[in-house]
């Protein structure tokens, strides 16, 4: 088993630096090309959800990403705000549902990582914040 924690504020511009620092802890499991796509595009969505979401586009929050990975290939990944929190989970887990459609969002981000992970949970407290659980394994043809 492997771990590491990132903190970062909750900048847009360090949605890049979440999604880069993951891939490249995960390197020695060496997924595929299409497994980093996925894994790249689910810590995207859901930082930028905590961003967007979770703190309303303030920038001076926090947002956590924690990635552990075992012996397996079994990739778990926790991305975490402290912000308003989901008062409807299963009306945000709804593809097309959006709370913010005036920002031209598609309401598509929750619908996609959980197409991409093998299990999903979303734990959510309003006014405390959100925590996406994911766990992907990795195929590892060799
Ligand atoms: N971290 C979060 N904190 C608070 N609310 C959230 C959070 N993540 C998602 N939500 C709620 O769940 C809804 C659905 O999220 P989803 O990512 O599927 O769509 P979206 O972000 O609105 O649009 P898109 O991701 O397609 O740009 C959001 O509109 C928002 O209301
Ligand atoms: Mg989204």
């Amino acid at each position: 088993m492997n771990k590491m924690t990132l903190k970062f504020r909750s900048e847009m511009e360090n949605e890049a630096f979440a999604r880069i620092s993951v891939c490249a802890f995960l390197a020695p499991l060496h997924p595929s090309f299409e497994e980093l796509m996925e894994i790249k595009t689910i810590i995207s969505e859901a930082v930028t959800n905590a961003i967007i979401h979770g703190y309303d586009s303030s920038p001076v929050k926090t947002v956590k990403v924690e990635v552990g990975y075992d012996e397996n290939g079994c990739i778990t990944m926790i991305i975490s705000d402290s912000g308003n929190g989901i008062a409807d989970v299963k009306k945000a887990l709804e593809p097309l549902y959006t709370s913010k459609a005036d920002q031209e969002r598609s309401g598509m981000g929750m619908t996609i990582m959980q197409t991409f992970s093998d299990s999903f949970d979303v734990i959510s407290c309003v006014k405390e914040g959100t925590s996406v659980v994911i766990q992907k394994k990795l195929q590892r043809i060799q």
